[in-house]
């Protein structure tokens, strides 16, 4: 007998096959019974007929619950008129029968289903979300190999900061106090001497007391560092990733995407050119929307949102002040106030995605950019280093993977885009 997955049923029109699922749905109407099956592939219906089945097995069909999981040897079967399969159930055996099963179909609190994070995971639309959140990991590793970048691991353990000193969570180690890093940035400016073009891809942290929906305390980032760019390179690199991950989903998470009642039409804009506007620009515009965002200042996250739901494609926006970006910036060569940097934030409301610029390399500007930040001189002398033997031009940018997950997939919050997320109200489970 073979063994097959539901997403492959199509291939076995009219013969019998052994399926492994679990039972997410089930209703009987007098002698047949029809259970609701997923297997993690994909989703179908089987029929249980009692005139099929030995006295025994039909009175065992009854103790069937939502999330019993089972064995089921069937017949496949198509829909007459739908591209749709069932298995017509031959025989079958338990391997558990569930026990009550908690989320029912009635409206749950978000609480609640946080609280049982480890079985909301089941349901179609979680299911739905982390497959996308795969297809856009994957995409990121074809498309990084694909454009000569090789993977560096950097270190989760660090003596110091990267992108500020504020948001640190610490740990002791040893003698000393150790920090989780908040990005590989840096050390990925040193595999750059020895690679060209490298990229990392893992978990950061950030202990920072936002409530928003766009922040966890554990995130995913993709690093990535390239050798000899420009700034206008840089955001390049960033343009074709980001089109050819979002590409990857609309090509492959068709069904996903339905499951999630996305509105693809805006993300297929993702062929056409992403839209560039200076910071100075975004300010303007804000305030001609009534913001009161102060020329010269960040963009809160509220900003973000009003000025994202005016676009239908990635934003870059560019030439922040200096003095609001990160010390390692490099500044603009005509307004030396201005960072060579720029952010991608996601339209429809999103924001930030991406934060990313060019890297200060020459010696003397980087020590007074450390000693103006007032950051450990002695942390960063491995850093400053890397400006004394063959200093290059360079960039690079990283992306939070739940913030892209949240936008392609249409939801309110980024906690339901990681497995199991860590804010600052949430540790379990
Ligand atoms: O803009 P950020 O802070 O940039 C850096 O860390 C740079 N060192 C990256 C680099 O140039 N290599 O963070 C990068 C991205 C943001 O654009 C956002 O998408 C995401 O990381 N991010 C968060 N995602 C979820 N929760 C948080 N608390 C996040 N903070 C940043
Ligand atoms: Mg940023």
């Amino acid at each position: 007998m073979q063994v097959i997955l539901l997403k492959d049923l199509a291939q076995f029109v009219g013969q019998e096959v052994e399926v492994r699922c679990w039972i997410y749905n089930l209703r009987s109407s007098g002698k047949i019974m029809f259970w609701q099956l997923r297997d993690g592939s994909d989703f179908c219906q089987a029929i249980i007929n009692a005139d099929d089945l030995s006295k025994d097995k039909w009175e065992l069909a009854q103790k069937a619950s939502l999330e019993s999981s089972v064995k089921i040897i069937g017949v496949v079967n198509k829909h007459p008129k739908k591209e749709e399969y069932e298995i017509l159930v031959k025989d079958f055996d338990f391997f558990q029968i569930a026990e009550e099963y908690p989320i029912s179909k009635k409206d749950h609190g978000i609480d609640f289903l946080m609280d049982n994070r480890h079985l909301w995971l089941r349901s179609k639309k979680q299911w739905a979300i982390q497959r996308v959140r795969n297809t856009l990991i994957q995409a990121t590793y074809e498309f990084m190999a694909q454009n000569n970048f090789i993977k560096i691991d950097s270190p989760i353990l660090t003596p110091s900061a990267c992108e500020g000193t504020t948001d640190l969570f610490s740990v002791k180690y040893f003698d000393e106090t150790a920090y989780l890093s908040q990005s590989g940035q840096l050390y990925l400016e040193a595999a750059i001497y020895a690679h060209g073009r490298v990229f990392d891809f893992g978990p950061t942290f950030r202990a920072e007391k936002s409530k928003t929906r766009r922040h966890l305390t554990e995130f995913w980032m993709m690093d990535a560092e390239m050798a000899f760019v420009n700034l206008d390179q840089n955001l390049q690199t960033q343009e074709t990733l980001i089109r050819f991950m979002v590409k990857s989903v609309l090509d492959k998470n068709k069904a996903e995407l339905v499951i999630l009642e996305r509105d693809t039409k805006i993300l297929e804009n993702i062929l056409k050119p992403f839209y560039r506007i200076t910071h100075a620009e975004a300010i303007k515009q804000l305030q001609s929307l009534g913001s009161d965002v102060k020329d010269g200042e960040d963009l809160g996250a509220d900003d973000e949102t009003m000025l994202t739901k005016q676009f239908d494609n990635p934003i870059f926006i560019t030439n922040y002040p200096s003095r609001i970006k990160a010390f390692y910036m490099e500044r603009n060569a005509k307004d030396n106030t201005l960072a060579e940097c720029a952010d991608l934030l996601a339209p429809e409301g999103y924001g930030e995605i991406i934060g990313g610029s060019q890297r200060e390399y020459k010696y003397d500007k980087l020590l007074k950019s450390i000693r103006d930040h007032k950051l450990p001189e002695k942390e960063f002398e491995w850093y400053l280093d890397l400006c004394k033997y063959g200093s290059v031009p360079h960039g690079g940018f990283g992306f939070g993977l739940e913030r892209i997950v949240a936008w392609v997939c249409g939801l309110e919050h980024v906690r339901e885009t990681i497995p199991f997320p860590r804010t600052i109200y949430r540790l379990r489970p």
